[in-house]
């Protein structure tokens, strides 16, 4: 395995993500704790990362000792390279210009970070962002690559194998970057590519068994990929100790709730209580026009039904359940190193099942906290869930409310409901479900005169949405060809009543956001 010691950089997890890529194990570990990691973990390798400090500043990060000394080889990059520097006897001075982005580096000598990927006397581009540099190297150390601006971008100790680079191998503006990262753990550290998500999978049961003991666990089930995938995991872990509940708000699209609790229930055989609760939410909803009182009310209804439910669980004669399952995600793990040197880190977790609130006094189980989003979707293949339900596309919590702007009815949520079914039925026709992030029917509540027959019709405007994205933080519009979409609007037209005019949204994100609301 690889320890990652971490100092705080914003991209330390794609250090994660490239090693598992790599087939290897690793584990991030903040700088303050990473001695202890250590001895644990017995690593073959370690990587330092970056950092926002500088260690020409009081109290600023150190790497333990111990790990230096451990005749373990080291990758440190940028602040890593800085205090491994500064640790084994160089000199590091800040007050020069600062350098971030693009940086060509240039290969002065041969080195097995390089094999078969960059050659003595060609120039590579790197990405670049620090303000400190190393102007004195230890003993020891000899510099292999250099750029305009960085003289000791690229510095070893090939005997030590300690190896430190100024750029960001792990950013994918590196572009040889992820390629670098598997020398260094294949050629220098030995390791082979025996990680795997049924590895992981062997690994999570056995952590979720011993976390958990003899205890019951409630986990939320949202619909969504995350949830369903942390749920089938721990139930392969714990059996019926585990109980699901799905909080039906009504506002989910059609046939969405009969398929998660059909195949939780029938293809799963987990415990499962399905809360029909949309008369409770549509009720609440109904002549409420404000995106943002729409998304509290949803918030609040669900963290009462939810509690409710758990309390009903609790008194079942079974024992109180004392954990809680959330479908966190790595990028959702903001692990922040405290430059104090103290041992205490503040964890934000984001809650994805409707923040749950912390007086529900249950412990936290996070099987998915190590995994990105594509790795939750191969773990959720290694779990037998249907490919159709892990490919889906996103869906927000407060679901079909913040599509309808304006109040919610339960009829206008009808018209939406079969729209948007039609809509997608298409976009799956022609074979670009796969190709978009996001596609969705929008209900304006604005009617506009038609003709229909010999009659007038005086009906909703339906707006569709398609974009595609890589994170949902920016997207843009999805350009189906207009016989597509001539074809749906037609069909949306004439099989759905209440619908009589069809509109695409060709706006981007920025400046529009993907949902309406
Ligand atoms: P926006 O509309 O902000 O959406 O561009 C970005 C992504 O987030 C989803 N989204 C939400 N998800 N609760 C959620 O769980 C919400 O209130 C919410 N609002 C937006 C949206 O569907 C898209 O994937």
């Amino acid at each position: 395995s690889i320890l990652i010691v971490d100092f705080g950089s914003q991209v330390t997890q794609l250090i994660a993500r490239r090693l598992r890529e790599t087939g290897v194990y690793c584990e991030i570990h903040p700088f303050q704790k990473a001695g202890a990691a250590f001895e644990k973990l017995a690593p073959k390798g370690v990587i330092f990362s970056g950092g926002p400090a500088s260690v020409t500043w009081d109290g600023s990060p150190r790497a333990p000792q111990a790990v230096i000394d451990a005749k373990v080889p080291i990758l440190a990059i940028c602040y890593g390279q800085q205090t491994l520097c500064l640790q084994l006897g160089g000199t590091v001075e800040g007050g020069h210009a600062a350098e971030f982005g693009r940086a060509d580096v240039e290969i002065l000598k041969a080195s097995p970070l390089f094999d078969g990927l960059w050659e003595v006397g060609s120039r590579y581009p790197v990405w670049m962002s620090h303000g400190d540099r190393v102007t004195e190297l230890p003993a020891g150390f000899e510099v292999i690559g250099t750029s305009e601006n960085a003289p000791f971008a690229i510095a070893v100790d090939e005997k030590r194998r300690y190896y430190t680079t100024m750029f960001h191998p792990e950013v994918v503006h590196t572009p040889d970057g992820g390629k670098l990262l598997a020398n260094f753990v294949h050629r220098i550290c030995g390791l082979t590519s025996d990680w795997s998500m049924a590895a992981y999978r062997a690994e999570m049961i056995a952590k979720i068994r011993a976390q958990v003991g003899d205890g019951r666990v409630i986990c939320g089930l949202s619909g969504g990929v995350d949830s369903s995938v942390a749920a089938v995991l721990i139930h392969e872990a714990i059996g019926d100790r585990l109980t699901c509940i799905y909080v039906d708000h009504g506002l989910m699209r059609q046939g969405e709730s009969e398929q998660v609790v059909g195949m939780f229930r029938d293809a799963y055989n987990i415990p499962l209580v399905h809360v029909d609760a949309a008369d409770l939410f549509i009720d609440a909803l109904e002549g409420e026009a404000d995106p943002e009182t729409k998304r509290k009310t949803i918030g609040r209804l669900f963290i009462e039904t939810f509690e409710a439910e758990a309390a009903k669980i609790a008194a079942d004669g079974r024992g109180a359940p004392g954990f809680l399952a959330q479908g966190t995600l790595y990028p959702d793990v903001i692990e922040s190193v405290s430059f104090s040197g103290g041992p205490s880190v503040t964890i934000k977790s984001h809650h994805n099942v409707g923040g749950l609130p912390d007086r529900m006094n249950m412990k936290l189980v996070e099987p998915l906290r190590e995994l990105f989003k594509d790795e939750v979707r191969a773990l959720g293949r290694e779990l037998g869930l249907p490919e159709s339900f892990i490919g889906r596309h996103p869906f927000p919590g407060p679901g079909l409310a913040i599509r309808c702007p304006g109040g919610v009815t339960r009829e206008k949520l009808d018209i939406l409901r079969k729209a948007d079914a039609i809509y997608l039925d298409e976009i799956r026709k022609a074979g670009l479900y796969d190709q978009i992030w996001q596609a969705f029917a929008v209900l304006l509540p604005v009617q506009t005169v038609g003709v229909m027959g010999d009659g007038r019709t005086y009906e909703f405007v339906l707006a569709l949405r398609a974009v595609t994205s890589v994170d949902g933080m920016t997207a843009d519009f999805y350009a189906f060809d207009m016989a597509f979409l001539g074809r749906a609007a037609t069909r949306i037209i004439n099989e759905v009543r209440g619908v009589n005019r069809v509109v695409y949204d060709v706006t981007s994100k920025p400046p529009g956001t993907i949902e309406w609301e």
